[in-house]
């Protein structure tokens, strides 16, 4: 009898993640895995482009759920995705990171019964105004199996109550998707497009509701970027929630202002992977971003005050600055006379993450 797992992701940081744990699966040929998408990200650039650089098949099942606030948009994977699990009955529904679909996907696993695995699990940015912090904690409650990324999620889920012969410290499935793309997505010279070489430019991401959704945070971390422009030019990828924000607060003139600061559309994974692996420092507050920052030693500035990944800090690569414009431009400064280096990678972000779930769903679900 094959084993079936069920893969659930929607948003573009779980697809960088689901990645490698589909590739390490395909080892075992007793297992069978089904992939969903929820639609969370549906733009081209936002989810089809990242598919095809990260040599994802075909969805088995597109719930086409997205948009929406988050109740809304939570409430319709709910509802698409019970069906779909009625129907395929799997083995265990493996979820990733923090984002809706995965909250979503786990309380529909939970109530029909089925086992759970949270990849990433445990991290902590103990803020509860992020929504994704309220994703993590109720997706490990509800899990069985905890895959995390860093000793101190451990910890996290040790005082959460999670008994500690569930939860497997494997790594970071993003440094093995990663370690396996930058010497191809480097040698696409993306910088080139923009007139720009290698270690000339910086790179500036901003999507994160706390800081995009109201127009004063947005316009004090615009204008705190366009200070960093004028010492180093910054390239902006502006995902959509932004672009869609900056319009509405009439703020779109910005970017087309003769500053150093680069509005560009979002970019596919490789193009962006090799964007920053060629970059002198990042601004950025996405969580992701500042674990790939760590992983390619690019000093990063996190326009958060704080953040799950504990451990960025801790190699000594990345700064948290908040929000203040005064702070990100000192951190910037800073990144840019090479006061910051990373000194170290965390352990087990070796590339070699999802080879060590694979491992332990076998053994848990007899692979063979
Ligand atoms: C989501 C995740 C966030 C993750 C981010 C990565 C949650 C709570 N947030 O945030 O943790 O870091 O993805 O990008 O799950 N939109 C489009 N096209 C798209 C996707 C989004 O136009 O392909 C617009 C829509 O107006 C949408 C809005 O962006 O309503 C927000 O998208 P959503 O998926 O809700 O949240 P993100 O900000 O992308």
């Amino acid at each position: 009898m094959p084993v079936k797992i069920l893969h659930v992701v929607g948003a573009r940081p779980n697809f960088v993640k689901a990645a490698p744990v589909l590739r390490a699966l395909a080892a075992y040929p007793r297992c069978r895995s089904v992939l969903v998408h929820t639609g969370q990200h549906y733009d081209r650039e936002m989810s089809s482009v990242l598919f095809a650089d990260l040599g994802l098949p075909d969805p088995d099942e597109h719930l086409g759920a997205g948009g929406g606030t988050h109740a809304g948009q939570t409430a319709e994977v709910m509802v698409r995705l019970e069906p779909v699990l009625l129907a395929h009955r799997p083995d265990l529904v493996v979820v990733f990171g923090d984002v809706n679909s995965t909250l979503a996907a786990a309380l529909v696993a939970a109530k029909l019964g089925l086992p759970i695995a949270h990849v990433e699990a445990g991290l902590r940015s103990f803020d509860r105004t992020m929504p994704e912090e309220i994703n993590r904690v109720v997706t490990d409650l509800l899990a069985g199996l905890h895959f995390t990324p860093t000793a101190d999620a451990d910890d996290n889920l040790r005082s959460a109550g999670i008994a500690a012969d569930r939860v497997h410290l494997v790594g970071n499935v993003m440094a093995d998707t990663l370690l396996g793309a930058v010497a191809e997505a480097r040698a696409r010279r993306v910088c080139r497009r923009w007139g720009l070489d290698e270690g000339g430019y910086g790179v500036l991401t901003l999507h994160r509701a706390g800081n995009v959704d109201d127009p004063a945070t947005l316009s004090a971390l615009l204008a705190a970027a366009a200070r960093v422009a004028e010492r180093i030019p910054l390239v902006f990828p502006v995902h959509p929630r932004t672009r869609l924000r900056m319009a509405e607060s009439g703020l779109a003139p910005l970017l087309g202002a003769p500053t150093g600061l680069c509005a560009v559309e979002p970019l596919g994974y490789l193009d962006f992977v090799g964007l920053l692996a060629g970059a002198r420092l990042v601004l950025t507050d996405s969580g992701g971003v500042q674990a790939e920052s760590t992983i390619v030693g690019v000093p990063c500035v996190t326009l958060r005050e704080r953040t799950e990944w504990v451990v960025t800090v801790e190699c000594g690569g990345n700064q948290l600055a908040g929000t203040d414009p005064d702070r990100v431009l000192a951190c910037a400064e800073r990144a840019l006379a090479g006061a910051v280096a990373c000194h170290s990678r965390p352990p087990l972000w070796d590339g070699r993450a999802a080879k060590r779930i694979a491992a332990v769903l076998a053994r848990e679900l007899g692979l063979g």
